[in-house]
């Protein structure tokens, strides 16, 4: 791969990421050494603002930050690195000299490190792609994938009435592909979904039965379902899109709220956490995003935050929210109203994942020529995952697949191009605004 600087010469976007890849281990260091920008900053109000007692503590705390440093310093010796000084100096004239270069200048051929994957690590964060099985198997879609990712989304694969269309019968084939190419890949995966809406339930499950009976269909779907994928699966979204803020009580009418009651939800978290203690467990939902631009989408948001915040204070074991993000870029929310919803949910304790984002940009709908309305997609893209890393607990950001020639949009709303590639594997702008929001530009 060469030196930095010789891949600065070849290749201005890994030598960006080479630069943040270090600005992040240099953090890093110094917050393990408990020099964090937090506490310096309080430390200097303090001391600014009050007495001697202040004076002292800032004399304490510096010793230690000093200390802290020097850590740093050996920690940064022992990663072969000379001293945080001269990274920070480095650095800077390295990001100068990188933003002077285009990014016409990045081939594929000579882009070796350049991809979503490694910007996202530069954040702490993961990026994900719904995965279909059926494509796979074609070189193109297999490559790009593993190339750029690290965070799967089964598409349709452990749905209800895919892997387990009648009693007696589970389909876990095409599930355990899009495992096993994961974990041959370094990635991440996460299964959608266990409970959705009726349209998407199997009618074996909708069936006249008991309450008893009802249940014991859920508990052993869960317990086959979750079970067989312990330890081999970072996340579940154990329940899909329950508001309906046209119901009075704010939740869609499905099979389940029927039989069990609200406390359905809370159920099946419970059943999945019993199935895989060790697995992220998510709600999931569209147009939760946007608390103000809209009264529809802010009263779906603050239902949708009600939820979240009744499951955590009744103690179920929800870990984080999925916000859907299929978005059209004629009418959709604000960078800041995203970021709001995203901190409100992350202060619950709950981590975020943006879980399905796709941006239509039909020229039915959009004026502009098609180089206009793929640069509005890419500031979209841009602005709303910009806002987004910036925010604690957030965790990941996955896209409803990654080409255009393989999208849902295209079936169900008709002809688009809605991702981040072309139909030909190509990266379009969106791709790049998704990079430089990850890198933090
Ligand atoms: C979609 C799939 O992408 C399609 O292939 C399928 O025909 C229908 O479901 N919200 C969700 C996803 O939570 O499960 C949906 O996926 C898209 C909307």
């Amino acid at each position: 791969m060469g030196s930095l600087r010789e891949r600065l010469i070849e290749c201005a976007f890994c030598a960006r990421l080479e630069v943040k890849r270090r600005r992040r281990g240099l953090h890093r260091r110094f917050k393990t050494a408990g020099f964090t920008s937090h506490r310096l900053g309080k430390i200097l109000r303090s001391v600014l603002e009050g007495g001697s007692m202040e004076r002292r503590r800032f004399l304490k705390y510096a010793g230690a930050a000093l200390a802290g440093a020097t850590i740093g310093v050996v920690a940064g010796r022992q990663a072969e690195v000379t001293s945080p000084s001269q990274i920070i100096t480095e650095t800077a004239t390295q990001s100068r000299t990188v933003t002077e270069t285009t990014i016409e200048e990045c081939t594929e051929s000579t882009c070796c490190s350049a991809t979503l994957r490694a910007a996202a690590e530069t954040r702490g964060i993961l990026v994900g792609a719904a995965t279909s099985s059926s494509f796979i198997g074609e070189a193109r879609y297999r490559n790009t994938l593993a190339r750029e990712f690290d965070f799967l989304t089964t598409e349709n694969e452990m749905k209800w009435r895919r892997i387990h269309p009648a009693p007696d019968q589970w389909d876990f084939e095409p599930a355990d592909t899009i495992v096993k190419f994961a974990s041959e890949h370094q990635m991440k995966v996460k299964c959608h979904n266990i409970l959705w809406k009726d349209e998407r339930t199997p009618d074996w499950v909708k069936a006249e039965r008991s309450r008893e009976e009802f249940l014991r269909i859920l508990e052993e779907h869960v317990q086959t379902l979750v079970g067989r994928y312990k330890g081999k699966v970072y996340a579940w979204d154990v329940v899909n899109e329950a508001v309906d803020t046209n119901e009075v009580n704010g939740l869609r009418r499905n099979v389940f709220l029927e039989k069990l009651g609200e406390g359905y939800i809370a159920e099946a978290f419970r059943l999945a956490h019993e199935a895989d203690p060790d697995a992220l467990l998510l709600y999931n939902d569209y147009e939760l995003e946007s608390a103000d631009s809209s009264p529809y989408r802010k009263a779906r948001s603050d239902r949708i935050y009600k939820l979240a915040k009744k499951l955590v204070d009744d103690g179920a074991p929800i870990h984080g929210v999925g916000l859907q993000m299929h978005l059209d870029a004629w009418n959709c929310p604000g960078p800041v109203d995203v970021a709001v919803d995203v901190r409100r949910l992350a202060r619950l304790g709950l981590k975020v994942n943006i879980s399905e984002m796709d941006v239509r940009i039909t020229e039915k709908e959009l004026a502009g020529t098609l180089t206009e309305r793929l640069e509005r997609q890419r500031r979209i893209y841009h602005d709303i995952i910009a806002a987004c890393v910036k925010e604690q607990g957030f965790m990941a950001v996955t896209f409803w697949g990654f080409t255009d020639a393989h999208s849902w949009i295209d079936e169900e709303f008709g002809a688009d191009d809605p991702l981040l590639f072309d139909e030909n594997y190509q990266p379009k702008p969106a791709y790049w605004g998704v990079m430089d929001a990850l890198l933090g530009e």
